[in-house]
């Protein structure tokens, strides 16, 4: 969504320049394209609308993925659902102005707390993962006088055929109940009176580039379906998860929205199932680049190095997955090439966003780590005492900042000395 304007060749986004972002919000910064996260959004929305199996479908984006309220209240007003996992996200999706009736709840540890939240705040389901996750709800709310809206997470145990951290439908993983199991334990919800089984559910891995597990994961949940129905448990809905796949080389093809749903509703058309979805990274990941400024060059024998601002706690995925994303200058210049590692400040030799990477630079140029709107921000810590960047959102040429740079003093301000 980032393109170099005709006039100046700098890189803007909207028709924001990036570099007048820079300078008016400081680098490290998250920044995020209002357009981009909507035409995510609408893809999936607009599949869903056309098709006779998707007609009342609902588009629940993973806010683990991105959990700014500024892009979770856009969300919200195009009319978005959201997948939670903790009992600070509910927070967050009910801040930015979220429908509690349009939230589901995954996760494998919902505390006891979390769930009182989400049953007072009456949510539409809870993604239950374990036979003693399904018995702590049905204690819970009955003490409290509610009905849990539940789906069972099954684990179809299909390869996602993606990175082994992130692929979760496999048996080995800890997620969901195995599909061996989850008969049983849906007779057994069925038992429970403050339980009340609405639904099925599977999330098999995040970036697939290939949405074939996805129709494979769903072949072995419909016979499941309908033992269930056999056996007068009726559900009302089907939520298929997230793990739509995005580029982050250019020219890597990612699967068209569309395509990866189509094959997925045509299979469940007549079956009265409202169809959930849970996306994160294709909603959110290539609307946000992360500005950084170039502090030094470092020329050694074998190697260059371009230290940059931001660093490991800005951006974890490169040095926890090895994952590649692009870093292209803001201003691009002309001079000698060199093949750069572009690392952060960080005292740690994984600290890298990127590695080889050839480009002329000077110091106190910016670049743009592209395809960061997911599970970057997000993954973010405060590790050697470093702030966390400021996200902005991009509307038009107009620019909100969504969150400031955290101070210094903030990063302590809860902790006290001792005098001995
Ligand atoms: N639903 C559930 C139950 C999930 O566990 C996830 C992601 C999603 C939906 C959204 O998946 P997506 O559409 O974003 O692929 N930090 C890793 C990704 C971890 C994904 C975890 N679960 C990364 O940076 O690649």
């Amino acid at each position: 969504s980032c393109h170099l304007n005709d006039q100046n060749q700098t890189l803007h986004l909207e028709d924001c320049n990036l570099q007048t972002v820079a300078e008016t919000f400081g680098t490290p910064a998250y920044v995020y394209s209002r357009a981009a996260l909507t035409d995510a959004y609408q893809a999936f929305a607009d599949t869903l609308a056309a098709h006779p199996a998707g007609q009342d479908g609902l588009v629940c984006f993973a806010v683990k993925a991105n959990s700014n309220l500024g892009v979770l209240s856009l969300f919200a007003q195009l009319g978005s659902g959201f997948d939670i996992v903790s009992g600070g996200e509910l927070a967050r999706v009910l801040a930015a102005g979220g429908n509690p009736k349009k939230v589901v709840f995954s996760g494998v540890g919902k505390t006891e707390e979390e769930m009182i939240a989400a049953l007072n705040a009456g949510i539409l389901c809870f993604n239950v993962e374990s036979a003693s996750e399904l018995d702590r709800l049905s204690t819970v709310a009955a003490r409290i006088g509610k009905r849990a809206p539940i789906s069972l997470r099954v684990n179809p145990d299909v390869d996602a055929k993606t990175h082994p951290y992130i692929s979760t439908g496999l048996k080995e993983n800890k997620f969901g109940v195995p599909i061996t199991d989850a008969l049983a334990l849906y007779r057994h919800a069925a038992s429970l009176p403050a339980i009340e089984v609405t639904g099925i559910d599977c999330h098999i891995g995040s970036q697939l580039l290939d949405p074939s597990p996805f129709v494979e994961a769903l072949e072995r949940i419909l016979p499941l379906v309908d033992t269930l129905k056999a056996e007068g448990i009726h559900l009302h809905h089907i939520d298929l998860g997230g793990g739509l796949g995005i580029y982050y080389h250019e020219g890597q093809t990612e699967p068209v929205v569309a395509d990866y749903l189509r094959p997925l509703l045509d299979r469940l058309t007549g079956r009265g199932l409202r169809v959930l979805l849970e996306p994160g990274r294709r909603l959110v990941g290539n609307a946000g680049v992360l500005l950084t400024k170039v502090e030094y060059l470092k020329h050694g024998e074998d190697k260059h190095f371009a230290i940059v601002d931001a660093a490991m706690n800005d951006l974890a995925r490169p040095a926890l997955y090895e994952a590649w994303h692009d870093i292209v200058p803001v201003k691009p210049h002309n001079g000698e090439a060199r093949t750069y590692d572009i690392v952060g400040p960080v005292c740690e030799t994984g600290d890298f966003l990127g590695q080889a990477r050839p480009m002329a630079l000077q110091q106190g140029d910016l670049l743009a780590v592209l395809s960061a709107g997911a599970y970057g921000m997000v993954m973010s810590s405060n590790y050697n005492t470093r702030p966390r960047a400021a996200e902005v959102l991009i509307d038009g040429d107009k620019t909100h900042l969504v969150r400031e740079r955290e101070t210094v003093a903030s990063l302590y301000a809860g902790e006290k000395t001792i005098q001995f």
